[in-house]
């Protein structure tokens, strides 16, 4: 597989060195980068990978390289800038940052591209679980989705919940966040990519509650949410380790982009 990447931090370069011990085929990667680290991403792949390699400044250049599949890795600004000239030119996208598709405008843009383009977006699990069963329950009827969001306090510093609590003084978990999908995508963009997911899954942004806690007794990111359908009900509660080179990421959101890869360069995908 030739394989895109739009941005090269935490997530890229963890995958690239999961990719690598998986063994998967990758024959050629394709970086999208910003111009001002451009020479130190070229750095940065040539240590994580030993095969044909490349990095752009602007997508028209990726494009134009055709890789097979793109995995978006960069931001919210990057999905409006990049992830809809990738789909248009047909080219499969895997959007990462997915809270940036709370926005309706860019949802729309993103799908019409795609449809433009005869490509399709990929959304993956991300930093939770269970987005399967989410959406295949969908045609069966879903009565509720309810998401709690629960991380220790300083984990919330330079969100608006510092105006709402005093997080370096909590004893206590405390809910500083009660609320619909997409109040809490637009009131806490930075941490909008897993409720983003949910709603996209099942009972979309109005339809889905959020809660966001600030919890003293946890040390990782605990997400846990219960779903009320027709077919089946479930809850799931996943303890998410931070990514070593950014806490913000839990580094499941990593194994979920590289078992998109693999999924994809393997004979069995599961
Ligand atoms: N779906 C999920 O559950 C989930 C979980 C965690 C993170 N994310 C998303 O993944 C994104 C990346 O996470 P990370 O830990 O790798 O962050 P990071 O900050 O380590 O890396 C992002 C990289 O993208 C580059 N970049 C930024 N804007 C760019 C642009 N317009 N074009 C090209 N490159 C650009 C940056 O220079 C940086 O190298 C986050 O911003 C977040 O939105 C999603």
């Amino acid at each position: 597989m030739h394989l895109g990447l739009i941005g090269y931090g935490n997530i890229a370069r963890t995958l690239m060195g999961v990719l690598a011990r998986e063994n998967a085929a990758i024959t050629q990667v394709s970086v999208l980068s910003l111009p001002e680290f451009a020479a130190a991403t070229r750095a940065a792949l040539a240590q994580d990978y030993t095969g044909k390699a490349m990095v752009y400044a602007d997508s028209p250049a990726l494009i134009d390289a055709r890789p097979d599949l793109v995995v978006e890795c960069a931001g919210h600004a990057a999905v409006q800038a990049h992830a809809t000239a990738c789909l248009r030119a047909g080219i499969e996208t895997v959007i990462v940052s997915i809270g940036a598709l709370a926005d309706a405008t860019l949802l729309a843009a993103v799908e019409q591209a795609a449809a433009a383009g005869g490509a399709r977006i990929v959304l993956p699990a991300g930093a939770i679980g269970g987005v399967d069963i989410l959406s295949a329950l969908r045609p069966s009827g879903i009565d509720s989705v309810t998401y709690s969001g629960r991380k220790p306090p300083m984990a919330w510093s330079g969100t608006p919940a510092e105006d709402l609590v005093d997080l370096a003084a909590l004893t206590e978990e405390t809910v500083f966040f009660s609320g619909n999908a997409r109040d809490a995508a637009t009131q806490y963009p930075k941490n909008a990519n897993v409720a983003a997911t949910l709603a996209l899954a099942g009972l979309g942004f109005e339809g889905t509650q959020v809660r966001l806690i600030a919890d003293p007794a946890v040390t990782r990111n605990i997400h846990e949410y219960t779903v009320q359908a027709g077919a089946a009900s479930y809850t799931i509660r996943i303890e998410g380790n931070p990514s070593p080179d950014n806490p913000k990421t839990s580094v499941t959101t990593v194994y979920s982009v590289a078992r998109e890869v693999l999924n994809r360069t393997r004979k069995v995908a599961i």
